[in-house]
């Protein structure tokens, strides 16, 4: 299929640049926590919260599985945590071309400073042993799913944008 899916860690900027990318090519813009939260009218947090991380996971998979089954040309953000299951990144090659948006940890800690939203990154150690532990279990992850890396760090979101939309839709 010739979906563009965006994956990488929380506060890489998916949402922010598939939205600039969708309104350049066209194409529908889908976030996968929105279509979660829509469909459950809930928040993620409180998912967590009162279903566990383990039903937040089966709703990822089950959203990827009714994106497979709705058609083309969307710009799809996905989860930080989704591309760690193996049957989602089985999902996501059927979907179209995968790019991992990547972003240095200076980056993550600075952007992700007082998030409340993600569950992940709440409690325990500090936000930056929390990044720098998940990135080392999600990292060769993301590198291995993704057809297309874009390291992020000194770029706006309209120049990641607009590198994305030259390369996969240049006609456009
Ligand atoms: C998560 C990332 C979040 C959201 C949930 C879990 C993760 O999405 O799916 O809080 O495990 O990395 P973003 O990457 O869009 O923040």
């Amino acid at each position: 299929m010739n979906n563009i899916i965006l994956i990488g860690f929380m506060g890489a900027g998916k949402s922010t640049i598939g939205r600039k990318l969708a309104r350049e090519s066209g194409f529908l813009f889908v976030d996968t926590d929105d279509k979660i939260e829509e469909e459950q009218q809930e928040k993620i947090s409180h998912i967590f919260e009162t279903k566990g991380e383990a039903c937040f996971r089966d709703m990822e998979t089950q959203a990827l599985k009714d994106l497979l089954g709705s058609g083309n040309s969307m710009i799809i953000a996905v989860g930080g945590g989704l591309p760690m299951r193996e049957e989602n990144r089985r999902l996501l090659k059927e979907l179209g071309t995968v790019i991992y948006l990547k972003a240095g940890i200076d980056t993550l800690v600075r952007r992700l400073t007082g998030d409340t939203s993600r569950p992940k990154l709440q409690g325990g150690s500090s936000l930056r042993e929390k990044i720098e532990d998940l990135m080392r279990q999600r990292e060769s992850v993301y590198i291995g799913t993704a057809d297309e890396e874009i390291f992020t760090d000194n770029l706006e979101p309209e120049e990641i944008a607009r590198e994305i939309k030259d390369r996969f839709f240049p006609d456009l």
